[in-house]
């Protein structure tokens, strides 16, 4: 009698992965669908287990919930919950359910997180408000394996953490690339900027996040807000050894023109890359300004309009303001959920907002 009730109240959940591939789970009523997975070995996609960082982002196909536990808007916006969007650790399925997950089943289990010590070894200003810093990991251990477009959580010696985009792609060098905006109260970037100093000790752990390119024949259409060009340079760098051909798209945006980074990096890959088109725009032009002007969205939504979006594949990374506009535009324009792929820089002081 126990065990039918039991029974009873044990959901039957659906994995549905990119490539393909399917897992079947069982859900407790108490439990969510990560933990759930964890229990049966499947360590799905997710970093803050909290509802703040959207990693763990999914579709939820079929099935019923009550309510989701506590999470930030920043991490799930109330349109995309209308939609179906859920935070697999924030859903507890009050029936059977089917998800689907926008990454292949590979990355289920191979991106375990690991913990590596190293040091600054470059810190630079490349414009007025973004610093370049390079760390390098010991020799003791491993390099760090991960995918263009992944970032890892860097802790200074302080106790200060935040999460920061690899812009280079992975190699044995033990060099990690990172374009950090240094805010003037910001805890860990106004630190970077004006106190820390080469050599100085740092943790990371990683790597983290889903935001990694498709192999799609799709043309990609990269759009970054600011610093979030640092995923994209690392997936731009990635295509340029493998595909130099392939044609490409960078819609870059930024505030004001003393903003605007990257010159260099986006030089030699024009040159390595004789596809690529970059588009480059501020809010705030001056004098000397020749580039487009308006918002990154903006300037997106001109590109695309009159074209035929669904050619494209849509990878966008920047501040939240900017996520939420470019996705609300890409859906206007009809642009299908399994074309667009983002990364959300939620700043840490807003991830324990609950929405
Ligand atoms: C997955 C992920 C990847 C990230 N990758 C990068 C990256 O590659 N490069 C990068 O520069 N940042 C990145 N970020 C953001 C980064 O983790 C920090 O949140 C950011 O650098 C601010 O940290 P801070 O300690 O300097 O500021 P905090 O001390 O956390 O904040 C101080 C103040 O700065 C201001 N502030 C902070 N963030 C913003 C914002 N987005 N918009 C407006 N004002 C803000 C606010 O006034 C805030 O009160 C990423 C975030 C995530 C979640
Ligand atoms: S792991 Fe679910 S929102 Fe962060």
């Amino acid at each position: 009698m126990i065990r039918l009730e039991r029974d009873e109240m044990t959901y039957s959940v659906k994995l549905f992965f990119e490539d393909g591939h399917e897992a079947a789970i069982t859900c407790e009523p108490d439990e969510d669908v990560i933990t759930a997975a964890l229990r049966q070995g499947l360590i799905l996609m997710s970093e803050c287990r909290e509802g703040a960082c959207s990693t763990c982002k999914c579709f939820l196909a079929d099935g019923e919930y009550t309510e989701l536990l506590p999470f930030s808007v920043y991490a799930l916006s109330p349109s995309e919950q209308e939609e179906g969007y859920v935070l697999a650790c924030r859903l507890r399925p009050s029936s059977d359910a089917e998800i689907e997950f926008d990454y292949p089943f590979s990355m289920v289990q191979q991106y375990e997180e690991t913990e590596r010590r190293g040091s600054l070894d470059q810190i630079e200003m490349v414009s007025d408000t973004v610093a370049r810093v390079v760390v390098r990991t010991m020799a003791a251990q491993d390099p760090m394996q991960y995918l263009p477009g992944q970032f890892v959580r860097i802790a200074l010696s302080n106790g200060v953490s935040r999460d920061f985009s690899m812009a280079n792609v992975s190699d044995d060098s033990r060099r990690l690339e990172f374009f950090i905006r240094v805010y003037p109260d910001g805890e860990f970037s106004s630190y970077i900027a004006r106190s820390a100093s080469s050599g100085e000790g740092v943790t990371l752990y990683g790597p983290r996040g889903k935001f990694i390119l498709r192999d799609h024949d799709r043309t990609p259409v990269f759009i970054a807000g600011g610093t979030g060009l640092a995923p994209v340079l690392a997936m731009l760098r990635r295509l340029a050894a493998d595909r130099p051909a392939q044609p490409s798209v960078l819609i870059f945006g930024n505030t004001n023109v003393g903003d605007v980074f990257g010159a260099d990096e986006l030089k030699v890959l024009t040159e390595q890359m004789p596809n690529l088109q970059v588009v480059s725009g501020v809010i705030n032009p001056d004098d000397s300004w020749t580039g487009e002007v308006g918002t990154v969205t903006e300037i997106a939504q001109k590109y695309i309009s009159g074209v035929d979006s669904s050619q494209f594949e849509y990878y966008y990374c920047g501040p939240p303001k900017m996520i939420e506009a470019t996705t609300q535009m890409l859906e206007s324009a009809g642009v299908a959920r399994d074309l667009r792929h983002h990364e959300d820089f939620v700043p840490s002081r807003m991830e324990n907002d609950n929405g």
